[in-house]
């Protein structure tokens, strides 16, 4: 079975074409970092104008490239939630308009869920497990019983991980996406300031990042001769810590001793670093998929469509994109 996958939830356009035998056939990622960087963050206006220039192209190249027809493709998955509307719109009337001139099947996904299923594409995961997910817009806590079986357990309160990353950034004149250039920085400094960590010693699996982010730009006021290298490493090992802690919590509180560490921040060398240890040290076992697919990708989504598909799940062809369903929800209307 061959699906054509589409992603367009935030700052990247994603084409991929995957066989559920053979693997991966294509897979493009087209990023807008560099348009949004003088903003600081992703505009999503014009996030959407760029989705619909670009879309058609990358679909003429992947096609190209691959030497595949849609003619070719079995079924479409599309990336329905969550994510910034007006992007959504683009990708998803691009899945439609295909499954409508082609007659195609239409198998929505879960943006989350395609984070999840990332690690898949490297390694079968046993059910069930944790899912960590750390990325722009989540830093959730999941119980995965099955596919499209998800138990939400706790998460942040505030900010995203990846979203103070990115500020953080900002404060010290790195550009956007800050998180790729923190973990880059902090490699270089040192962690010579304490910064706090909230929630950290409550007894459950949340967490919140606004006022680590908040303690940063304190700190710069009053150090102004502050290293960068050093702020960033300071934010990156507290960060760090604070998502092991709750991991840790959410084994033992599950007893569930299989953890998948998924999203973008989970390309973070440091994170990936202290979850290695921790794994080795306590005894449970770890996940996290190559830097390439924990950011936005559609290959992901290929994947979870796959799994869907095979349960016989279709959507209606008048779907609708939506901004946030929650997983948990989706899970059980998709199932
Ligand atoms: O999953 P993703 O590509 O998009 C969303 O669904 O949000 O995650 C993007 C986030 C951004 O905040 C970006 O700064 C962060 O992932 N990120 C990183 C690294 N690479 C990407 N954060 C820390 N270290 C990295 N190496
Ligand atoms: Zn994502």
């Amino acid at each position: 079975m061959i699906t054509l996958a589409v992603e367009t939830s935030c700052d990247e356009t994603a084409l991929a074409l995957y066989d559920t035998e053979r693997g991966v056939i294509g897979d493009i990622v087209l990023s807008q970092a560099v348009l949004h960087a003088p903003f600081g963050g992703v505009v999503p206006e014009l996030s959407a104008r760029e989705h619909t220039k670009n879309i058609i192209p990358l679909l003429d190249r992947l096609l190209s490239e691959t030497g595949f027809k849609l003619e070719d493709v079995d079924f479409i998955s599309f990336t329905l939630t969550p994510g910034l509307i007006l992007s959504l719109v683009v990708g998803v009337a691009f899945a439609k308009s295909i499954a409508y001139a082609y007659r195609k099947p239409l198998v929505p996904v879960h943006h989350l869920e395609g984070h999840i299923y990332s690690v898949f594409l490297e390694k079968r995961v046993e059910y069930p497990f944790l899912a960590l997910i750390v990325s722009g817009g989540h830093t959730d806590f999941y119980l995965v019983r099955d596919f499209g079986r998800y138990e939400f357990l706790g998460g942040t309160l505030d900010d995203a991980v990846g979203e103070a990353y990115d500020k953080v950034a900002k404060m010290l004149g790195l550009g956007y996406p800050g998180g790729p250039k923190i973990d880059r920085l902090a490699r270089e400094g040192e962690r010579l300031y304490e910064l706090p960590k909230p929630l950290i010693s409550e007894d459950n699996l949340n967490v919140s990042f606004s006022g680590l982010k908040t303690a940063v730009m304190n700190l710069l006021r009053k150090e102004r001769g502050a290293r960068k290298e050093d702020v960033a490493r300071s934010f990156q090992e507290t960060a760090v810590e604070i998502l092991l802690r709750k991991a840790l919590l959410g084994i033992e509180k599950t007893g569930v001793r299989r953890l998948v560490v998924v999203g973008g921040v989970s390309a973070n060398s440091r994170l990936r670093e202290v979850f290695r240890e921790a794994s080795e040290k306590e005894g449970f076992e770890l996940y996290i998929p190559s830097p390439k697919l924990s950011t936005d990708n559609a290959v992901m989504i290929a994947y979870a469509g796959a799994e869907r598909y095979k349960r016989g799940v279709v959507a209606p062809e008048d779907i609708n994109p939506q901004p946030n369903i929650p997983l948990e929800v989706f899970g059980r209307l998709f199932t």
